[in-house]
């Protein structure tokens, strides 16, 4: 490993982190190596169902909309509800981040269809700002803006670029519509109840009335997730971040507070850039 490391691109991030570079792609040194052993061992069955997010478009939303929809009636009692006792991040683990790192035998019970989220990308970088912050800097002041921001541009990020990564599943998506679902955070959240059962039809799990919505909206639902002991206190287990930091605000235009005509701009040019010709607007 060490020996492909050195001949990879590689940047600094958060001037705590280095990421490299694998076919487009930016990854912890720990992720790619998961990575690869997830390629090599990774046997999709016909009834997987694989969340393909990025980093802060609401991956843990979908970490919990999809097993309360799936297994919902076997969460009834609080003594069976996994998200009373550990972060959705665990309770539906990464393929790369917590599956098959330093393991090659992981245990894939929990886990042939495929969902992705896009989120506007002004509020991805705030949320993904506002995390490194928390979970790489705890003790120092925040990373400056303008150079988080000057990386978001050039496409250095965990798991990125993020325009790279949303068009690919974008466009696949028009291709193969019975297999890769493609949300968008921004209308989950203006039209929950629609868009959950958009996605529970396409996991084959439709609702059969509103009190299944109703519930399951409820118990995925932020302000709920946000307030329970163990995200309140917890850790993500064997060394990760605090649970906490994956429930921040949960809102849309939160980067209204953060950026600059400029950065505003800037980004707006790159989206037209990056998105054009191919009808996906975020
Ligand atoms: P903010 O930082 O803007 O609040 P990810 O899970 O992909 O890392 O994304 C994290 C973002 O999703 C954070 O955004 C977080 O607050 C928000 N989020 C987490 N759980 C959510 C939920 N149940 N409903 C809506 N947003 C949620």
């Amino acid at each position: 490993m060490k020996e492909i490391l050195s001949k990879l691109p590689k940047q600094t991030w958060f001037e705590v982190c280095e990421l490299y570079q694998w076919q487009g792609s930016w990854y912890f040194a720990p992720h790619l190596e998961a990575m690869f052993t997830a390629q090599l061992l990774f046997e999709a069955r016909d009834d997987d169902i694989i969340i393909a997010t990025l980093p802060k478009t609401g991956t843990t939303w979908l970490k919990s909309l999809i097993p309360y929809i799936v297994e919902g009636s076997k969460y009834e009692d609080d003594d069976d509800d996994p998200f009373l006792k550990d972060s959705p991040q665990f309770v539906v683990k990464t393929l790369e981040i917590n599956v098959f790192r330093g393991n090659q035998n992981p245990d894939l019970s929990m886990q042939d269809c495929l969902l992705s989220l896009a989120r506007n990308p002004k509020d991805v970088f705030v949320s993904s700002w506002h995390f490194m912050n928390k979970v790489m800097r705890p003790m120092e002041s925040p990373y400056p803006i303008e150079k988080a921001f000057e990386s978001f541009c050039n496409g250095v990020q965990i798991f990125g670029p993020y325009f790279d990564h949303v068009l690919k599943y974008w466009n696949e998506s028009l291709k193969v519509r019975e297999k890769i679902l493609f949300l968008k955070y921004e209308e989950m959240k203006r039209n929950p109840k629609g868009e959950v059962e958009k996605l529970a039809s396409f996991i084959g799990r439709p609702f059969a009335n509103n009190v299944e919505i109703e519930n399951v909206l409820q118990k995925s639902s932020f302000e709920r997730l946000k307030n329970l002991d163990v995200n309140k206190t917890g850790f993500v287990r064997h060394g990760g971040p605090p649970n906490s930091s994956f429930f921040r605000l949960g809102t849309i235009g939160d980067w209204k507070n953060y950026f600059t005509p400029d950065m505003q701009e800037r980004l707006d040019h790159i989206a037209t850039l990056k998105l054009e010709g191919s009808g996906l607007d975020l």
